[in-house]
Order: structure tokens, then C-alpha cells, then sequence
């Protein structure tokens, strides 16, 4: 009775497949889930620009399937992001997430891919736990540890002795000011203070105060992608440089997006970071082309590349996979691909899933009338040094 019923249930599945225009069956359906809005809209305009850069560049089709973006606005809020990842995944039938425009964020669709192992490709955040909360989590940002440290080994490299840290008082914040600080301290540096900020509508007066009165050779900063500006003028107005304290960041703080607008006070920041627009490579130059061409002249930051290379992946391994979107399997293929990014050659680490690229020194100047970050030094092929350092 039960094997009959089976039987009738398959079959009657195998009738309405024979009844589907062949087009639908051909679909993979991507959800890509950002902030869209709220204070972190910047990513979400940048990863969702750079993942349809990445379609107008390569076409629509991929091992003969269509493939389909779904652009959806969490407002950059964790509960939004986790309804709107099993809404994808259970009535528009999405077989891979993308996104992850902040920690709380990426980490909220973690138990959404485990329990429906459904691939998710994270885009922007940098923690390097977040691969570790499920194992369809692969991602295609970087990791703060990761280009952290190459910023505590020129700084020690480079005759500055103490440092104060400043960073948002989050995830991504919390592995900067680890990984930097262990750095720099194995060779030689001090860091006599460690000052964290809060994440929403910081006010950086109080804090840049405490580093001044600490008369460090440099401060050394992480905070989240958009919120660079605000910080660059209160720096400013703060008169710290005058005090002779260097500024040391990732390149969150000078965000290429919003590089322009900071003004003189940007000059001379030198900043750890896996892209700049300004990187001279025949890709990122075809990259830029098209994405400013199709975003009416809008600068591709780290974002945008993210975003870019989350469908890059994606294609990859949907052409090793044949086209089977199916989470183990995918997983699987996206293990040791390879590819030749806008930010130089990158893979994803067999082991832990996260992505394998050159950390870039680089050093904020005017060029051509406009201020970029010019890479002067590669830290080549960096792994994940947080996930190294458990095993
Ligand atoms: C994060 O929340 O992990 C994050 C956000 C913005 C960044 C980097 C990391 O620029």
C-alpha cells in the first residue's frame, strides 16, 4: 500500500515535470539577501552592483541553466535576514544564498543553510568564525584576521613602536584588534591601549581624545565599510595628526566608495585590504570599465568585489557540478577552485572554506585629481591565520 503510494507520488511528480516548459526546469535561482536601506545601505548598493557587473560581463547561462539573481533588503537587521532566507528557500525554491552584509547578519542564515543545505556565499562580512557556524557557508569577502596582520607586520616593519587600537565593538572589530595587536607585539611593537567603539551612530570625539592623551606613534582603526567618513573628520578635527599620531586601518576606513569625500585629511592613511579600484591589473581594469559604465560612474569598492566574485564562484562550481545547484555537491565543488579576480588570483581553502587572496599595503594619495588607495606592498596567497592558528 505504502510502495504503491510512493510509486503514484513519483510518478504523478514525473507527469507535472513532463508538463513544465523546459525553460523552468533550466533555472538556478540565486537569493541574494543585503541592506539594501538603514545605515549600511553602502554594501548593499555595492555587492548588488558588483554581482550584476559579474552577469552583464559573463551572460545569464552557466552549464546550461539559467541563472536567476533575487535581490532581497534585509535593512541590515538579523531577524529580517533569517526570515527572508527561509522565505527564499521555501516558496521561491532559491538553491543558493548570497550576502551577508555585516556579522550578525551572515551568522543568521547560518542555521537556514545547515538545516536545508543550502549553499551560502558570504559577500561582505569578515569574522572569521562565520564559516565555522555551518559547513555550507563558503564566503568570498576576506577575513579580518587575515588582513589585519599584514597591517601589525609593516607597522613593526616600519619604525612605529606603540599604538593605541580603536575598533567597532563587534565581531569583525574584536579579530582586528587580536590579530594586529599579536602581530605587532611578536615583533617588538607595544599597544598600550585597546578602545572599542560602539557599532550604531558612533561618536568618535570621547574615544579619539583617550588616543591622543596616550601620545601613540599611530592608531591603528577597523570599522565597518560607510562609516569611514565621519571618523576621517573627526580625526581631523581632533587635530590628531598635528600631534604627530599616525593613521594605521584596514581598508573598511577608506573605503574607496567614499575615498573621494574625505578630503586632505585622508592623505598618507595607510591601510591593510585584499581590493582597490586602483589595483593595475587587466581584470580590475575591464571591472571598473563596465561596473562605473553600468552605475553611472559609481567607484567599485571591496563591496562591489564581493559581490562580483560571489557569482564567479558560483559559476565555477555550478560548471564543475554540471549544473546541480544541490548543497553537498556544490559544496564539495567549490572546494580549491580557483579564478583570477579583480583583486588578483584568489581560491577557495579546501579546509575551511574560506577564500585564499594577496592582503595588499597601500597608501592613500591623489591620483589624477582624485584620492585612491595605492598598493605599495603584497602579502601573497594569505590563508585565514585565525582558522590556521586552531588546528
Ligand atoms: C562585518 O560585519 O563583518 C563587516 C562589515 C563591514 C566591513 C567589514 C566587516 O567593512
Amino acid at each position: 500500500m505504502m510502495r504503491g503510494m510512493l510509486l503514484g507520488a513519483a510518478s504523478l511528480v514525473m507527469a507535472l515535470a513532463g508538463t513544465l516548459p523546459a525553460a523552468a526546469q533550466e533555472v538556478v535561482k540565486i537569493g541574494l539577501i543585503l541592506p539594501m536601506t538603514g545605515p549600511f545601505a553602502s554594501t548593499g548598493r555595492q555587492v548588488s552592483a558588483g554581482a550584476k557587473t559579474f552577469m552583464e560581463m559573463k551572460g545569464d547561462t552557466v552549464a546550461g541553466k539559467k541563472v536567476e539573481l533575487i535581490i532581497r533588503d534585509d535593512a541590515g537587521v538579523a531577524d529580517q535576514t533569517r526570515r527572508i532566507a527561509q522565505e527564499l528557500v521555501v516558496n521561491e525554491s532559491v538553491q543558493v544564498l548570497a550576502g551577508g552584509g555585516l556579522t550578525p547578519l551572515a551568522m543568521a542564515v547560518a542555521p537556514v543553510a545547515t538545516q536545508a543545505k543550502v549553499p551560502m556565499v558570504v559577500t561582505s562580512a569578515g569574522t572569521a568564525a562565520i564559516t565555522k557556524a555551518s559547513e555550507f557557508i563558503t564566503r568570498t569577502s576576506g577575513t579580518l584576521p587575515q588582513y589585519s596582520l599584514p597591517v601589525g607586520t609593516w607597522a613593526a616593519q616600519n619604525g612605529i613602536k606603540k599604538v593605541v587600537t580603536l575598533v567597532s565593538d563587534y565581531g569583525p572589530g574584536l579579530d582586528a584588534e587580536k590579530w594586529f595587536t599579536k602581530e605587532f607585539t611578536s615583533k617588538g611593537g607595544e599597544v598600550s591601549e585597546a578602545v572599542r567603539v560602539p557599532l550604531q551612530n558612533p561618536d568618535f570625539a570621547p574615544f579619539l581624545q583617550r588616543v591622543r592623551d596616550a601620545k601613540p606613534d599611530a592608531v591603528f582603526v577597523f570599522l565597518p565599510s560607510g562609516v569611514g567618513s565621519l571618523f576621517m573628520k573627526q580625526f581631523a578635527d581632533r587635530g590628531l595628526a598635528e600631534a604627530g599620531i599616525k593613521l594605521i586601518a584596514t581598508g573598511d576606513v577608506t573605503d574607496d566608495d567614499i575615498l573621494n569625500s574625505m578630503g586632505k585629511p585622508a592623505l598618507g592613511t595607510i591601510t591593510g585590504h585584499f581590493y582597490a579600484t586602483a589595483h593595475d591589473s587587466p581584470e580590475n581594469k575591464a571591472y571598473v570599465e563596465a561596473f562605473e559604465k553600468a552605475n553611472n560612474g559609481m567607484r567599485p569598492n571591496f563591496m562591489s568585489v564581493g559581490g562580483y566574485d560571489s557569482m564567479a564562484l558560483i559559476y565555477a562550481a555550478l560548471e564543475k557540478t554540471k549544473g546541480d545547484a544541490s548543497g553537498p555537491g556544490f559544496m564539495e565543488a567549490v572546494k580549491g577552485l580557483s579564478w583570477t579576480s579583480p583583486r588578483g588570483p584568489v581560491s577557495i581553502d579546501p579546509e575551511t572554506r574560506d577564500i585564499i587572496q594577496n592582503i595588499y599595503m597601500r597608501e592613500v594619495k591623489e591620483v589624477d585629481g582624485e584620492l585612491h588607495n595605492v598598493e605599495f606592498e603584497t602579502f601573497a596567497a594569505l590563508k585565514d591565520p585565525e582558522k590556521a592558528e586552531a588546528k
